[in-house]
């Protein structure tokens, strides 16, 4: 049996290859497009013996190579990571994001419900990884975001998202698909694409660029070390209940301004300057993303109470061992260069720069 992942070439999805082997001898398929916020080599920075991992490149909206891959190897479950993943390019450009979150996860249910109903079993699951974006934002004050929150999402990027947790909702109760949803808060850590503000501003940093903040920085979000959504969609797809959705977060709120100016001090004592100013000094704000959400917090409680998982980094020491890692690794950093996204970026953002 082999677990079938998709998108196991980003960000989350090579943290969870890579920490799925520290616990599991069960081999893995990768299928993975190769986009430009994949890096296939993120795996050879551990040693995984090739009789327990194949990937294939190839798209989630293939329906036939989808179908391929199913009848060709005995899948145990499916988690699917795969998809467009940033909110800026997804104001820019809509469509792909359509294409590959949800109809390439209609595709990826279509195939599963099949080969499921040719192969019933009882472990089975279709583990769907969604975003607490889905829900909107928050104010100030309101309560976190519980399962039971209404959807409301803001950017193409979360109405995306949002259309595919409701297929897989429909292949559930429709079709006794044994699907299972989970919706996290923003991840940080290693092998992040340097578009996403955490890697974005170790880069920028270091190459003495300046660090650009969306409107006043005041935005909130949650931050989860990505181990441990690695550790809670383990949790999930060994122990969770089907055709249920559970939420991850890190408990972890910190504004836009705050995550900065402590990658700012960390880099301050690691690196300092050799004007010996402060980081914090190239810190530049911008104009606003366009339907930018407040604020968002996530309220993990039933996968804390059911199920068990709390997390385990802090932020304080995720962010130092994550700055860590970035300037150790900045090879890696300089080879992942964000493409097509320049013009409307310095279009958008570099106005009042
Ligand atoms: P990422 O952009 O780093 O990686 C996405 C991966 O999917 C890449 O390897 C890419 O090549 C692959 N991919 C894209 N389109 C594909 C297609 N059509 N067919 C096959 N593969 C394709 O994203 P990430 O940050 O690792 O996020 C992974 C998943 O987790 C996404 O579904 C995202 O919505 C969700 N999520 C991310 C976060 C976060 O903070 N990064 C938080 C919550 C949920
Ligand atoms: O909440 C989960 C989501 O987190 C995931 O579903 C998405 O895939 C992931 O990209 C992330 O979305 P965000 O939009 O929150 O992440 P991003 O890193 O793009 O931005 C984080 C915050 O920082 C956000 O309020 C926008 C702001 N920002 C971002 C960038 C890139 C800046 O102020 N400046 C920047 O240059």
């Amino acid at each position: 049996m082999k677990l079938l992942v998709t998108g196991g070439a980003g960000f989350i999805g090579s943290n969870f290859i890579i920490d799925w082997y520290k616990n599991s001898k069960v081999p893995i398929i990768n299928l993975d497009k190769l986009t430009y916020a994949s890096n296939k080599e993120n795996l050879n920075d551990v040693n995984i013996p090739s009789d327990l991992y194949s990937l294939i490149e190839g798209d989630i909206c293939d329906g036939k190579l989808v179908k391929k891959i199913f009848e060709e190897n005995e899948i145990s479950s499916v988690i699917n990571f795969a998809a467009e993943s940033h909110v800026d390019r997804s104001i820019n450009d809509p469509e792909l994001f359509i294409k590959t979150n949800v109809i390439g996860t209609y595709r990826l249910l279509q195939a599963s419900l099949d080969y499921f109903k040719e192969n019933p079993n009882n472990d089975f699951r279709f583990l769907h990884v969604s975003t607490d974006e889905v829900y909107g934002d928050l104010e100030k004050n309101d309560p976190s975001f519980t399962e039971d929150n209404q959807f409301k999402p803001n950017s193409p990027y979360s109405a995306s998202k949002a259309s595919s947790d409701h297929l897989v909702r429909a292949f559930n109760k429709t079709y006794n698909l044994p699907t299972i949803i989970s919706n996290c808060s923003n991840n940080y850590g290693p092998y992040q694409f340097p578009e996403k503000l955490i890697p974005l501003t170790i880069k920028n940093a270091i190459s003495n660029k300046s660090i650009g903040l969306y409107g006043d920085g005041s935005q909130i979000r949650d931050w989860l070390y990505v181990s441990d959504h690695c550790s809670a969609l383990r949790k999930i797809l060994d122990k969770g209940e089907i055709g249920q959705t559970y939420n991850i977060g890190g408990d972890s709120e910190k504004t836009n301004l705050e995550v900065v100016l402590k990658i700012c001090s960390i880099l301050d004592n690691l690196i300092p300057r050799d004007d010996k100013t402060s980081y914090s000094e190239l810190i530049t704000y911008i104009k606003d993303r366009p339907g930018h959400d407040k604020r968002y917090a996530i309220n993990s409680s039933r996968l804390k109470n059911n199920l068990g998982w709390s997390p385990c980094e802090e932020f304080d020491s995720g962010i130092y061992k994550t700055v860590h890692w970035y300037l150790k690794n900045s090879n890696w950093l300089s080879k992942n260069q964000s493409t097509n996204l320049e013009g409307w970026l310095k279009q958008h953002y570099n106005e009042n720069d």
